[in-house]
């Protein structure tokens, strides 16, 4: 691989929500709402852990949760903060030293962010801190692409935003010794000011479901369920994208 900078998360936080527009954050919060109902969860207080430029933890805050959220990115942050105008606390940290001043009932962190991780270590670093901001007896439900997906090309992409004004262009490449992904971006967007080009390396990394619920239960975490996306269903060999269930244990 070659050794470009990774930039993820800088540029695109100006285009993030266009590109987002087909997302549907609203039938994701809802899937969410279904595993805490089943794991006998009512959060109040909920921790949107890579935040991003917000869109889940709006449409908590929508729904009636306190929410707070907590992303390593300021350009996407600013994103956030400008959408919610003072409702929701936001938090410029990395994952994997989460130092905040409280706790939380429930703890998401959706659209694969924990992929970003790139060594086991710091997935375990991230459940740790992960644990220590949860009340006991407090859930984390979290998604994580799988390495299938992310060998077979699925962040080979392109096309248009939310209008025509942006179009993007995505190429990636799979190193079966690392199992990291390398997405090599491009955004041409058009403003008033003419088109902007830019560019961004992203790189995240596959785990094994064992791997993932190896890294909660070192992390102080209890892994409760993994299912296939939006279902109840055990994840397949087929599974694009995973969902967990994990929770501070209550002692
Ligand atoms: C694909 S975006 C998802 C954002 C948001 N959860 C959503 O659903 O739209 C991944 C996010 O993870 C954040 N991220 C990546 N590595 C991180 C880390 N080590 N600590 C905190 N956030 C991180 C990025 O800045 C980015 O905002």
């Amino acid at each position: 691989m070659a050794a470009e900078p990774i930039n993820q998360f800088r540029d695109v936080a100006r285009v993030y929500d266009s590109l987002m527009a087909p997302v549907p954050y609203r039938h994701w919060v809802d899937y969410v709402e279904r595993l805490w109902e089943r794991f006998g969860v009512r959060p109040r207080r909920v921790l949107d852990l890579a935040c991003g430029t917000g869109n889940v933890a709006s449409e908590l805050l929508r729904r009636g949760y306190e929410v707070d959220g907590v992303d390593a990115s300021e350009a996407m942050l600013r994103q956030a903060r400008r959408k919610a105008r003072g409702r929701i606390g936001f938090y410029h940290q990395d994952a994997r030293h989460l130092d905040l001043p409280r706790c939380y009932d429930a703890c998401v962190c959706l659209f694969d962010s924990l992929n970003y991780l790139l060594e086991w270590d710091d997935l375990v670093q991230a459940c740790a801190g992960v644990r220590r901001h949860l009340e006991p007896g407090g859930t984390f439900v979290f998604d994580m692409n799988a390495i299938r997906a992310l060998a077979d090309g699925m962040f080979n992409q392109q096309g248009f935003g939310r209008d025509r004004r942006l179009y993007y262009l995505w190429r990636s490449q799979w190193d079966p010794a690392t199992r990291r992904c390398q997405i090599d971006m491009q955004f041409h967007h058009q403003t008033r000011r003419g088109t902007q080009v830019y560019y961004e390396r992203h790189v995240q990394r596959g785990y094994t479901l064992t791997e993932i619920l190896t890294a909660l239960s070192a992390g102080g975490l209890e892994g409760l369920a993994a299912f296939e996306a939006f279902t109840f269903d055990p994840p397949t060999a087929r599974t694009d994208r995973y969902y967990f269930v994990a929770r501070r244990p209550a002692g």
